[in-house]
């Protein structure tokens, strides 16, 4: 067998290793253009199950390699003077060269032969072969050549980053957050092996451009950084190596396979430097390309698998890297935090680290971000422990002057079960027990403001005595049973009403007994769905004075606050969307314009509901379609309801179209509420696959909403907050007299339960390389 790789990287050198080893017969050539020791860059770091990997594949090169690494435990976060540091991470840095060293002796033992300056400009010379390895690193010439087949597509990110080092000893992988005339500058820095760490800069364009780093030679932007960072780096120097100034290309290819031919790490996909994981990415495709190669029949279907097997796992790492990335972009959100918090926000930014397990492995940390979270809530003039204060999910909050217990939100949900409009038994014993099982506010289901604004025959409404009768029961019994306060939720469906229960078929439309539809443009949802009704003035004004009636019947009701749907591609929000609107009087074209009508519509609910109770609006932050609305627009739209007078933003986003392509994920809708929170500097709540009270903790203690809604995980679990409060040792939480030997019983067993469960986690984590090499070195008499 012939095997060509072309790139003596990491990915193209342990591919060469790895087949190798299983096919010692085979005749496996890596062509690297440069030479043997020419490598750029510093060093490369590696995570513990990265290297438990290594072991597992090849133990010599792994313990050649963990031989010449460094070894740390704690992340570090500097800013603003302060710096906090968090233990139990298990990472090692080498230096890329030395790596790239070990690999080559080890490829060479094994018989691999490497041809150096050896640069390959098309495949055609390798005719023979029964396989090639495009490992070429992120600017692959053959994947480009290829393009129309592999389909890559490279979104060259705005911040500038280079790769630098120096002699600087570090302790921890550092990051720095440095304040300076011309804007924000980051430092990534670790230490790779004794007396050399990386350092790695990054910025936004505009501080780049007013630093003048633009046009400067590489030592004279050393010296730029160097003096920036001067008070962390202690007189050592920076060091450079082609340290060009380069925008990150975010890399991702449709297809990884053509022929016998394959990419392999960066060629194929890149993950941000901010997690650390290229080299592991490039490593781990190499043992997914050998692992697949060797329990497949043939080359071709060994290159099926390796593709289909690999790609979720990339894809994961891939958007961890992306969200973290994310965050570096818009640090200037959170510039004016708290340092605690603001580190608290770098630790938990791309989920995997979270304030549970935070708490596990610094909890001195986590209690000093739950004081400032105690703090903030006490300058709001509330009286809250602040020495030790309960976790951020319940602390209150007051909008306008309704005071929410905790923070945890039961979001809207319609439940389809309204008979005329008119809610029943099932709604009474739906929010009753929802109320009772401790979520700080409910929200109603979408209540329609009128018989032709519902979306399904099953909707509820607010159009008649009967409906108000009705909800005045609910609510009544909320606030006698409870601590809970109800908000309702007012909508019109639009275009996608007239449409069949969520069981029979969601947003399909009713087969009879349908009624017409609206519009902001005569769109259809679904191409056979109902052609609406563009919206006159008439028409418009008859609607909005149907939420005004049906808001005035909800104050009767007793609510104690108000939303207003314009989420969703419902009535409103196809006003929003240039997705949906196509108008073109002032209702339509510009942001302004498509505001136009739902803001009218509530100023005038707004003027028509008491000042002391508080009103939000929903809005979907994004429609996750091309040419619609994305997370900017969303900011501006936060921030024209901030304006007339919306005292929390409920971002949700989607379902405006229905070809939508929503990136679903944990917490997926959480970084809208953050930019629109940080931007706008507006309350918002977020929702959308939150399922955990630790989420919901390092969501509000990360400063990245200030309520959070929980849907789904409410329909099976009324008790979701009472559990948390138990959990969490917050004993103040409302249980009605009845429940109370319930609420004794679970508040009793939960300190076990939860002793119990952080010695079995504590238990179940291996010790990192760092903790065992600590043990290792430490002198005897300190035992
Ligand atoms: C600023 C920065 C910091 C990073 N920090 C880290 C980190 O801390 N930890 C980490 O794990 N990763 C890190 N990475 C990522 C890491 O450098 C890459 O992800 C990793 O090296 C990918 O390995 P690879 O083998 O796929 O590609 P590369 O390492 O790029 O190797 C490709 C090789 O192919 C050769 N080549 C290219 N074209 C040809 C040709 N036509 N003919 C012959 N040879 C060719 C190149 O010379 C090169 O040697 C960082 C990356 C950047 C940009
Ligand atoms: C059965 C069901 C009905 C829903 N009805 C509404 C609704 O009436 N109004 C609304 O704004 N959102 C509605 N939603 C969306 C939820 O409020 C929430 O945004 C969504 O379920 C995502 O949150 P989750 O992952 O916690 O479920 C509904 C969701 C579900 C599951």
């Amino acid at each position: 067998m012939k095997i060509a790789i072309i790139g003596g990287g990491p990915a193209g050198l342990y591919a060469a290793i790895l087949l190798k080893k299983q096919r010692p017969n085979a005749d496996i050539t890596v062509y690297e253009r440069n030479r043997a020791d020419d490598t750029f860059g510093f060093g490369v770091v590696f995570s513990d199950a990265t290297l438990d990997n290594f072991e597992k594949y090849d133990p010599p090169s792994y313990r050649r390699i963990t031989e010449e690494f460094a070894y740390w435990d704690d992340i570090a976060v500097h800013f603003k003077g302060t710096v906090h540091r968090v233990g139990g991470n298990g990472f090692c840095g080498c230096a890329r060269r030395t790596l790239l060293l070990i690999l080559q002796t080890r490829a060479r033992e094994l018989g691999v032969t490497l041809m150096f300056e050896s640069e390959v400009e098309d495949e055609t010379r390798f005719a023979d072969a029964d396989l090639i390895v495009l490992a070429d690193g992120s600017n692959s010439r053959l994947r480009e050549k290829h393009q129309a087949h592999f389909e890559p597509e490279i979104d060259l990110r705005s911040n500038k980053f280079a790769w630098m080092g120096s002699t600087k000893p570090l302790d921890a992988f550092t990051f720095i957050f440095e304040e300076t005339e011309w804007g924000p500058f980051i430092a990534h820095a670790y230490q790779y092996e004794a007396g050399h760490s990386t350092w790695i800069f990054e910025t936004d364009p505009e501080t780049f451009r007013r630093a003048g780093l633009e046009g400067l030679s590489e030592q004279q932007s050393a010296d730029r950084m160097a003096q920036i960072f001067e008070r962390f780096l202690d007189g050592y120097p920076l060091l450079t190596n082609r340290s060009m100034w380069r925008n990150f290309p975010m890399i991702r290819s449709r297809r990884w396979v053509k022929d016998n031919m394959v990419l392999l790490g960066d060629a194929k996909a890149t993950a941000h430097f901010s997690i650390g994981s290229g080299t592991k990415l490039a490593m781990e495709d190499a043992i997914a390309l050998a692992d697949a190669l060797r329990d497949a029949p043939t080359v071709a279907q060994g290159l099926q698998h390796y593709e289909q097997d690999r790609r979720e796992e990339v894809e994961k790492t891939q958007h961890a890297a992306d969200v973290s990335l994310v965050w570096f972009e818009h640090v200037d959100r959170f510039w004016d935090f708290d340092p605690v918090q603001f580190a608290f926000g770098v630790m938990t930014r791309s989920k995997a680290i979270t304030y549970d397990n935070l708490a596990l492995r610094a909890p001195k940390f986590v209690a000093e971000a739950d004081r400032v979270f105690a703090r903030q809530v006490a300058a709001r003039g509330f009286d809250v422990d602040l020495e030790k204060p309960a976790a951020p999910m319940f602390q209150p909050l007051r909008l306008r002057e309704m005071e929410i217990a905790n923070r945890v939100v039961v979001s809207p949900m319609c439940m389809y079960s309204a008979q005329q409009g008119v809610p029943g038994d099932f709604h009474f014993v739906h929010y009753g027990s929802r109320a009772i099982g401790g979520a700080g506010l409910i929200f109603t289901e979408m209540i329609c403001v009128a018989r032709d604004a519902r979306i399904t025959p099953g909707c509820a409404g607010l159009w008649n005595d009967e409906q108000e009768t009705a909800w005045r029961r609910i609510v009544d019994f909320v606030h006698a049973n409870s601590a809970a306060k109800i908000s309702l939720q007012l909508g019109h469906a639009g275009r996608k009403g007239a449409t069949k229960l969520m069981w029979d078929g969601m947003d399909r439309p009713l087969e009879d007994g349908g009624w017409e539809v609206f519009s902001a443009s005569p769109l259809p949802y679904f191409p056979d769905s109902q052609v609406p009704r563009e919206l006159d003035r008439a028409a418009m004004d008859r609607i909005k004075a149907e939420f005004v009636a049906a808001l005035q019947r909800g104050e009767r009701c007793g609510f104690d606050m108000a939303e207003l749907h314009c989420a969703h591609g419902y009535l409103l929000a196809s006003f929003i969307s240039p997705l949906t609107n196509r108008r073109t009087d002032e209702y339509g074209g510009s942001l302004a314009n498509r505001l136009r009508y739902p803001l009218e519509v509530f100023e005038a609910m707004r003027a028509a509901w008491p000042s002391h109770k508080p009103m939000s609006v929903r809005i979907s932050a994004t429609d996750w379609a091309e040419g619609g609305l994305s997370g900017d627009d969303a900011v501006r739209i936060a921030r024209a309801f901030g304006e007339a007078g919306v005292d929390l933003v409920d971002v949700s986003t989607g379902q405006t179209v229905q070809e939508s392509q929503p990136v679903y994920g944990r917490m997926f809708q959480t970084p809208f509420s953050e930019q629109v929170r940080n931007e706008a500097r507006v309350a918002t709540m977020c929702v959308g696959n939150i399922t955990t009270a630790d989420q919901v903790n390092t969501i509000l203690a990360a400063g990245r909403a200030d309520l959070v809604a929980l849907g789904r995980p409410h329909l099976v679990d009324p008790g979701f907050t009472m559990k948390a409060a138990a959990w969490y040792g917050a004993a103040d939480a409302y249980c009605p007299p009845q429940y109370l030997p319930g609420k004794e019983q679970i508040f009793r067993n939960s300190v076990r339960d939860r002793q119990d469960f952080e010695e079995l986690k504590v238990k179940a984590k291996p010790k990192t390389r760092a903790e065992l090499k600590a043990e290792a070195t430490k002198p005897l008499a300190a035992e």
